[in-house]
């Protein structure tokens, strides 16, 4: 069976993911963003993620694919931490890769903005989990690479539509959910 790819993200409502590379979710997410982000990964077979969201939170123990040109092969840097350059690859071929570690049946996209990019240029991003909080940073790491405003609407701009919509919290945590189409 094919794998499920869901996109997790949070965003600020002005589209940013970061205000800079090394700068985590953890440092300014809300912490009911943070619990539904851990109960994803939990949840997930695989995480998938480029070389600097892996360093700026680095966990020896998740299985984790890790992109980076300069794994110039598929290489197990951990028991379970693949790095690997994607280019010439598919996302299911990431499956085959990891199945003898784990089968990859729900795996999430963990970003940062070309891994976002990667993904959805291949089609196969199944679902979109966006976090929107109540803020704004002006600058930054965007969704996706050349796209700006709101988050929703760059969804949107792209071709993913709101299948349902709940808040996290109190303080205006919004959780939405987007599918292809
Ligand atoms: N708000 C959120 O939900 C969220 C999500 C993700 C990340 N973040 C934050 O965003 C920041 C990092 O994001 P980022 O966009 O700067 O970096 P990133 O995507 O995490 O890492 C970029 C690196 O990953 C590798 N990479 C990514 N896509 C690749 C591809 N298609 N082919 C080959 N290599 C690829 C390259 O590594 P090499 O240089 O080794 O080739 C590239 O320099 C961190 O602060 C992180 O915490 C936030």
């Amino acid at each position: 069976m094919r794998p499920q790819f869901a996109l997790l993200v949070v965003a600020t409502a002005d589209g940013f993911i970061a205000r800079h590379p090394a700068h985590a979710p953890a440092d300014w997410a809300s912490p009911e963003e943070q619990a539904h982000f851990l109960a994803a990964v939990d949840a997930a077979d695989w995480g998938i993620l480029g070389r600097r969201t892996h360093e700026a939170a680095d966990r020896p123990d998740r299985r984790r694919i890790v992109f980076s040109a300069a794994a110039r092969r598929p290489e197990w840097r951990r028991p379970t931490q693949l790095w690997l350059d994607p280019a010439g690859l598919a996302p299911d071929d990431l499956a085959a890769l990891v199945a003898p570690v784990r089968p990859m049946r729900q795996a999430v996209i963990l970003g940062g903005t070309a891994v976002h990019d990667w993904f959805h240029r291949a089609g196969r991003i199944d679902r979109v989990l966006l976090t929107v909080e109540p803020v704004t940073f002006g600058a930054g790491l965007p969704l996706f690479s050349g796209q700006s405003g709101p988050p929703e609407a760059v969804l949107a701009r792209l071709g993913y539509r709101a299948a349902a919509e709940r808040p996290l919290n109190g303080r205006g945590t919004r959780l939405v959910t987007f599918l292809p189409g």
